[in-house]
């Protein structure tokens, strides 16, 4: 026993030089190893191990003449910002904060750019420094993730003309997103819409990420902003009510308005097809009432002054409130027979209506839609191509519903406008134009 007292004072005083000394040394010389990552937070930003990797994004959201919302999402919790300037040096940076804090320990980042100077082109590059410890009074902080920088150009009420590319029920195929957007690929868009049904039925993350995040920012959601409607798919499946984490509208909600040179243009969410007490949704749908509150924010909407003063009002809704087979509509591109859902289902209801959801989007929506005098009406969800002229009384405006996979095909609507005339051309997923059409200003 007294030979081996001196062997543990000996292994004691080791590890306390161990760990007075030697370990911080160490833990110094690994952070001098690597450089220290320049951010708008100062020194506490230590460089780490690997860095939060990017998984979605940047795409480009709820877009303004004077500011631009970025989203992406990485694989692990961080602090992000933007880093963006209308020419080099990105001298400019913003976070995005709730309350007096920055947001932190998040993997959907979220930064509106504000005060940008209308219908300019800016750079932009993304930041994500990993949260590697969140103690109450200290961080610590990853080596940060960053992408080359990407453009985009503000809106402006001054812009002479504006594009405007609209595709509808692509229900997650990047295939079908790529065919569309590859039909125009030669000219330039302001904005592409995704008019309802992106989604299947929304059931994880992973879902959003892969089948909808990764292929918009593929293809164009860097550079041209992602107008984002919600379908009736999309308001199904356990991550439906998560859903709008992954997307930012002007008013954080699914119904909003945004104008874009001569246009107004409005978004409606038209909830689900089916009557809130239908089996299908177990008693947790309230549809009706939400209609009711969108039926509110719109008779005030169309009252504003940048709608009545618009050039033109264009009206984005996923489900048509009429029946999508008009007399103007082209056979054989689509039009068919209405389904039974789609038949006269009351005296009040003009003929073609449909029940459920529809019907009362038909009796919330539409008059006030031709109230605010609306010059066109651009709808999807049946998956046949139609386009209707005015029907007075009806719609005073006409109506364009995009077709779509399984019961038609899927069709690309172009929209071009300037102070006088809009422009629609619409193309089939093979190439062939289905009709152009021209909607004088009245
Ligand atoms: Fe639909």
């Amino acid at each position: 026993m007294k030979e081996k007292e001196p062997v543990m004072k000996r292994r004691r005083f080791a590890m306390t030089v161990w760990a007075l000394v030697l370990c911080p040394l160490m833990q110094l010389a690994a952070t001098q190893a690597t450089a220290q990552v320049e951010s708008p937070y100062g020194p506490k930003y230590k460089a780490g191990k690997e860095p939060p990797r990017i998984i979605a994004g940047p795409y480009l959201q709820s877009p303004a003449d004077d500011s631009m919302t970025v989203m992406w999402m990485t694989d692990k919790n961080s602090t992000a910002w933007v880093e963006y300037g209308a020419k080099e040096p990105l001298d400019h940076k913003a976070v995005s904060e709730h309350d007096g804090l920055i947001d932190a320990n998040t993997r959907v980042h979220r930064v509106r750019l504000s005060g940008l100077t209308p219908g300019t082109q800016y750079r932009y590059r993304v930041c994500s420094a990993e949260i590697v410890d969140f103690q109450p009074s200290s961080v610590t902080f990853g080596t940060t993730a960053t992408l080359a920088p990407a453009t985009f150009k503000t809106l402006s009420k001054q812009m002479d003309k504006v594009s405007v590319l609209v595709l509808n029920d692509v229900h997650e195929s990047s295939e079908t997103m790529r065919a569309l957007l590859d039909l125009a690929k030669d000219e330039r868009a302001d904005l592409v819409v995704f008019n309802g049904d992106s989604l299947g039925h929304v059931e994880s993350e992973d879902q959003i990420v892969r089948r909808l995040l990764q292929p918009v920012t593929e293809l164009f959601a860097k550079t041209t902003p992602l107008v984002y409607v919600r379908g009736n798919h999309e308001a199904r499946g356990k991550w439906a009510r998560m859903l709008r984490d992954y997307v930012a509208t002007p008013n954080g909600k699914y119904y909003y308005s945004f104008d874009a040179g001569p246009v107004h243009f409005v978004v409606l969410d038209t909830g689900e097809d089916k009557e809130d007490s239908h089996p299908y949704y177990s008693g947790l749908n309230n549809f009706a009432g939400y209609r009711d509150e969108e039926k509110q924010w719109l008779a005030r909407e169309i009252e504003t002054r940048a709608f009545r003063e618009a050039s033109f009002r264009v009206v984005f809704m996923h489900m048509p409130p009429f029946s999508a087979r008009g007399e103007g509509s082209r056979r054989g591109a689509g039009a068919q027979t209405p389904a039974r859902s789609q038949r006269p289902a009351g005296s009040q209801r003009p003929a073609g209506t449909q029940r459920g959801g529809t019907a009362d989007c038909f009796e919330k929506f539409a008059p006030l839609l031709n109230k605010g005098k609306v010059d066109l009406l651009i709808t999807a969800h049946t998956h046949r191509y139609a386009y209707l002229e005015p029907k007075p009384g009806e719609h005073d405006y006409p109506m364009v519903n995009g077709g779509g996979p399984n019961k038609g095909r899927a069709t690309l609507i172009r929209l071009d406008a300037d102070k006088n005339r809009i422009e629609l051309t619409m193309t089939r997923d093979d190439g062939e134009v289905l009709e152009k059409r021209e909607i004088r200003r009245k």
